[in-house]
């Protein structure tokens, strides 16, 4: 079982417009609304690719049975605790040409017993040797210490933790040494930056994204994965040192790619029980990892993958070893 945990998860509205012109008023050609967050879109990667994922969330009582229905219908299992916390929401604004304006509101702070509950609903959900997930923002007001504290309770029940935050949230997590943990580039130098303080202090170029892992395995991570767009990802893990990413990138929306580069992990790691093995199981998890992440891009909504295209890209990825 992969349990994908979202702590600021968003109702996601799409409007369409013709055009939009800043300080004029418009007219809304459609709108769309979908359950979003990024531990989500983590989940409904899984359950596309026909893994047994389960999607806890914190849900705000007026959007609760929409989220319900809107998760039960896309086929993914779900616990969501009701919380009197409105759910935020994230605007997107699509003109005629495809080109989205986003406004995302930052999320409404959670009282102490929502983050218990979820603490609850995580430990209940995964026996030993599930994997959890911790994607994404945290709300206005969360413990600073929040995603720390939810790895070191799972990993006290034997779960495996996959960490895809960033900044501070994940400098706290790197002390917990989680199995994982996948920022992107901007994530990975400021969390790097919250543990040392001083860049120039910690013998890490912000610049080298193979300096940035190494630095983030140092601070604590059992393994760092550091993604960086259509450049793919790089990972280290003890003596593995590896780059791996797509022979020709693609073009298309990279929003949530990340997202599923997160969930094939989580499946890697619940398939081995543990983290990969050495150097050949490492470039068999990471040929999934671009080939999910990958297929991402080629789908207009975050959260949506189509394994027939995993399966083509596979054969596209690259794996080479980081320089010394
Ligand atoms: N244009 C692209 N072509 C091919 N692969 C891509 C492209 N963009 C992203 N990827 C794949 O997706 C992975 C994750 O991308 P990225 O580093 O942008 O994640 P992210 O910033 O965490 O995204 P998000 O948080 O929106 O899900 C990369 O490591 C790479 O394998
Ligand atoms: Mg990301």
């Amino acid at each position: 079982m992969i349990v994908t945990l979202t702590p600021n998860p968003a109702l996601d509205i799409t409007y369409a417009v013709d055009s939009v012109t800043l300080g004029s008023s418009h007219r809304v050609g459609s709108v769309r609304e979908r359950a979003g967050g990024k531990g989500l879109n983590v989940a409904a990667v899984l359950t596309s690719m026909g893994r047994e994922a389960l999607a806890v969330a914190p849900v705000g009582e007026a959007s609760a049975s929409f989220f319900r229905a809107d998760l039960g219908a896309r086929g993914m299992a779900h616990r969501l605790i009701e919380s009197p916390s409105p759910t935020r929401r994230s605007i997107a604004v699509v003109d005629a040409s495809g080109d989205a304006t986003l406004f995302n509101e930052a999320g409404a702070p959670q009282p102490g017993a929502v983050w218990d509950a979820v603490e609850e609903a995580v430990a209940g959900a995964g026996a030993p040797g599930s994997v959890l997930t911790i994607s994404g923002s945290l709300p206005g007001g969360a413990p600073a210490d929040l995603v720390a504290r939810l790895t070191e309770h799972a990993q006290r029940l034997g779960l495996l933790v996959v960490v895809d935050v960033g900044g501070a949230p994940l400098a706290a997590a790197l002390a917990q040494c989680p199995a994982i943990v996948k920022p992107n580039r901007v994530e990975a130098q400021a969390a790097l930056a919250a543990v040392h303080g001083s860049a120039c202090r910690s013998g890490i170029d912000r610049d080298d994204v193979v300096s940035l892992a190494r630095g983030l395995v140092d601070a604590g991570a059992r393994a760092a994965i550091v993604s960086d767009g259509a450049d793919g990802l790089y990972l280290v893990h003890h003596d593995v040192s590896l780059h791996a990413r797509l022979r020709e990138p693609l073009s298309g929306n990279p929003t949530g790619a990340g997202d599923a580069l997160t969930a094939a992990l989580a499946a890697t790691v619940e398939r081995h029980g543990g983290l990969p093995a050495g150097r050949d199981a490492w470039i068999e998890a990471l040929r999934h990892g671009v080939a999910w992440s990958a297929a991402a891009v080629l789908q207009p909504v975050a959260g949506d993958v189509d394994p027939d295209d995993v399966e083509r890209l596979l054969s596209a990825v690259e794996v080479e070893e980081n320089p010394a």
